[in-house]
Formats: structure tokens, C-alpha cells, sequence
């Protein structure tokens, strides 16, 4: 396995400031050499540089919609590439208005998809529905087929075709939905697990029933796309719109261990660390290295220990 790593220093899905230093935050806490270190091949892809458009009004109440657009359209193509040169692709962001370049591209790349959305919030407003006007609470909405008649068309959005079937996407984590999230996905009967079900069934529960209910169908690559505000904001709290009640760190790693493990991980998103959101150093310590566990888990790191294939005892 490789990994194919692409930064998407980008935070105009949302309003607030620091959400585009995630992908330096999250190197500098050492991911590439810990992966390496694990047998993993990387290939760092660098950064990706966004234009500033300007003006950029407001369309439907939504914000930074131009910016949001050429962005997603960048990253779409930067992941098409990795994908194209073999790795598993990981998209450090950045918010979470990226996940509609970044599965887009991947679908692209390499056809239907099955998607775990790992959040506390399942994004699936439309322009129409936003309470908030931010980008990054609408990614989904623009990736479903089936909402394509609810969502207007948006000025550099011309690119964005829908690529994702509601029954190839299961939610995990949630516990903050807005009311016409909420009547969306009884609409289309999006399999989700709530916190709810979390506490219910537990997490290894959660996860066999995510990848029977993927795979009922066909077994197709997975995309993971993973808002660092699924966990409790007491371990990470370093992200614009934490809600509490979240997956523990244990949970959070596990789901990463059972998506590893499946063997069909293809692209995985790693969104919303924002490093002036901590109050503290600590915080912020404790959000960006539970993001690169999560990577880690994503590439076949264990809990009960690793050691490579050629490992010789001195
Ligand atoms: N539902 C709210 C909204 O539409 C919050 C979304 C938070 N999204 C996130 N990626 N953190 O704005
Ligand atoms: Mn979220
Ligand atoms: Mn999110
Ligand atoms: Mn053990």
C-alpha cells in the first residue's frame, strides 16, 4: 500500500480563520515519516495553491461560493493524479466543502463508490437550507445524485457533477443535524449511524453493519471522509464547530482499523483542523496527533503493535 498525500490549505467553506494550516500542522507532527516508518510508501504531493477571487458575493446566501468552485476543481484534478499514479489518496484540509473536490475525483478516477462520512454533522444542506451560508455544511448535497433537482447551479460549479448514490453512503458520528438534513436523509434513506447507535451497538457493531450494508450491493472503493469534529471535542478540540458527545479516541482509531483492514480504503479525507480554535498548545497537540493516528490507522498501524514483513530479530 501507498499513500498519495495532497494539502488543500483552503478554509472558505466556512468563516473561520486557521482551518488552512491543518495540512502544515498535521506534516510537521511527523505523518509522512511515521507511515514510512510503518512500511508504508508515501509520496508527498505538496500543496495545493488556490486563486483569491474577488469579488466573491454571496449566491443563494451562500458564501464564498466562487472560491469554494475553482477550489474543489483544483483538488478533483490533484486527486485524479494520485489516483492515476496507484496510492491511496489522503487530502489533509482544510474544511470540509473539500470532500465534494476530493470524492469527485476519486469517482472519477475510478468509478461508483461506496463513502463513510465519519462527522458530527452530516453536510447535507443545500444553498436553500443552510441556516449558516457556509460551504462546508453542503458538500454532500452537490455529491448525491438523487438531490440533484434541489440544488441550484452555482457560479464555478460547472465541473461539479454528481457521483455518489444515497445507498452507497453510510453516516457515523452524527449528533448535531439540522431539520432539513434530517428530513433529507428519512427522504432518501441514508443508512446513518448516529451517537446514538454508537452507544447502542457499539463501535464494532457499527462498523460490520457499515460494510455488510456497503456491500450488499458490490464491494467498491471506499472513500472515507473524515471531519476531526466526529471525535469529543475533549480530545479534539482544535476545529471550528465542535458539538459534544462525540466518538471517543478509541472508537475514532477503530473505525480506521476496520476500514484498513477491508482492503478497499481508497481515498481518505482528513478535514477541519483548526489550530487557532485550540485555547490551549495542549489542544491543539492533542487534535493534530489524534488527526495523524487516524492517518496512521488508515494505513494499517495497530493497536497491538506492527512489525514489518522483513523484520529480523538482533
Ligand atoms: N449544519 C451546519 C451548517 O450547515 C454546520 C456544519 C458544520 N460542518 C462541518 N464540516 N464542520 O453550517
Ligand atoms: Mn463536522
Ligand atoms: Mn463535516
Ligand atoms: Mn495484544
Amino acid at each position: 500500500r501507498s499513500a498519495g498525500i495532497i494539502g488543500a490549505p483552503f478554509s472558505k467553506g466556512q468563516s473561520r480563520g486557521g482551518v488552512e494550516t491543518g495540512p502544515d500542522k498535521i506534516r510537521a507532527a511527523g505523518l509522512v515519516d511515521r507511515l514510512q516508518q510503518q512500511g508504508c510508501a508515501v509520496k508527498d504531493y505538496g500543496n495545493l495553491t488556490f486563486e483569491d477571487i474577488v469579488p466573491d458575493e454571496p449566491v443563494r446566501g451562500s458564501r464564498r461560493v466562487r472560491a469554494v468552485g475553482s477550489a474543489n476543481q483544483r483538488l478533483s484534478e490533484a486527486v485524479q493524479a494520485v489516483k492515476k499514479d496507484g496510492h491511496t489518496a489522503v487530502m489533509l484540509g482544510g474544511d470540509h466543502s473539500l470532500a465534494m473536490g476530493s470524492i469527485h475525483g476519486h469517482a472519477a478516477a475510478v468509478g461508483p463508490l461506496s463513502v463513510v462520512w465519519v462527522d458530527a454533522h452530516a453536510d447535507v444542506n443545500t444553498p436553500l437550507t443552510s441556516y449558516t451560508g457556509n460551504l462546508h455544511g453542503q458538500p454532500m448535497s452537490y455529491l448525491l445524485y438523487e438531490l440533484q433537482s434541489k440544488v441550484p447551479a452555482l457560479p464555478n460549479f460547472s465541473w461539479m457533477k454528481p457521483c455518489v448514490s444515497s445507498q452507497d453512503l453510510v453516516y457515523i458520528g452524527l449528533r448535531d443535524v439540522d431539520p432539513a438534513e434530517h428530513h433529507i436523509l428519512k427522504l432518501l434513506g441514508v443508512k446513518a449511524f448516529s451517537m446514538s447507535e454508537v452507544d447502542q451497538l457499539g463501535v464494532a457493531r457499527v462498523m460490520e453493519e457499515t460494510c455488510d450494508y456497503l456491500w450488499d450491493r458490490a464491494k467498491k472503493p471506499i472513500h472515507l471522509s473524515y471531519d476531526i469534529d466526529a471525535i469529543d471535542p475533549s480530545v479534539t478540540p482544535a476545529t471550528g464547530t465542535p458539538v459534544v458527545g462525540g466518538l471517543t479516541y478509541r472508537e475514532g482509531l477503530y473505525i480506521t482499523e476496520h476500514l484498513c483492514q477491508t482492503g478497499l480504503l481508497s481515498a481518505v479525507d482528513l478535514v477541519e483542523v483548526n489550530a487557532l480554535r485550540g485555547r490551549t498548545e495542549a489542544d491543539v497537540h492533542s487534535t493534530v496527533s489524534t488527526a495523524v493516528d487516524l492517518l496512521l490507522g488508515c494505513f494499517g498501524r495497530l493497536r497491538e503493535g506492527n512489525h514489518l514483513p522483513d523484520y529480523s530479530l538482533p
